[in-house]
């Protein structure tokens, strides 16, 4: 039997909800970060993404002037990342620097990846959906990383609760 409810009131149901970073490079030279959870793979060959930003978010604006991100799956250690880059916006602060998270460069495109994460993917922006109050960015993968040692990706288990998809 399934009971009528507003949209909002099952949002709870969904978790656990996989989440993943979208590092986008600013007109300044400055990497920002944002949590995501609105993402998904789309093609597998040619491999293919997208993620939905909320018009919003300093990423928006971003992902707006570039045609290039990075779209990271983190370890389910980086707690502290998923919540501070999800809480913080880009347009009052360096997120990535203010953690002190480590980066390294990417290979194929103008951007960085998150070295302790579980996965990033280097892509290239295709096209754009307008939904409601965001916009799905669809990006190709043109270059995909795995931590040398394999480790769990996180889930949002609940309101600003984070963890492995076990805990
Ligand atoms: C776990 C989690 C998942 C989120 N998922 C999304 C998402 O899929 N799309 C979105 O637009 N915002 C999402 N947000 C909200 C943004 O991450 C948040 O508004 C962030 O501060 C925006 O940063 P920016 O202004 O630097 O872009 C999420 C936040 C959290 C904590």
């Amino acid at each position: 039997m399934q009971i009528l409810k507003t949209y909002r009131e099952t949002r709870s149901a969904q978790y656990p909800e996989p989440v993943s970073l979208v590092i986008v490079k600013g007109l300044d030279g400055i990497f920002n970060a944002m949590s995501a959870a609105w993402f998904m793979i789309t093609s597998i060959e040619p491999p293919m993404l997208a993620v939905s930003i909320g018009f919003q978010r300093h990423t928006y604006e971003l992902m707006s002037q570039q045609s290039e991100f990075t779209l990271v799956l983190p370890s389910e250690k980086m707690s502290a990342e998923v919540e501070f880059f999800g809480s913080n916006s880009g347009r009052d602060l360096d997120k990535l620097e203010a953690l002190g998270t480590p980066t390294q460069p990417a290979v194929e495109i103008d951007g960085v990846l998150l070295s302790e994460a579980s996965v990033n993917y280097e892509c290239r922006i295709t096209g754009s959906l307008k939904t409601g109050d965001h916009m799905i960015f669809a990006g190709e993968i043109v270059a995909s990383h795995e931590n040398e040692t394999p480790v769990p990706r996180i889930y949002t288990l609940g309101p600003k609760q984070f963890g492995g998809a076990k805990s």
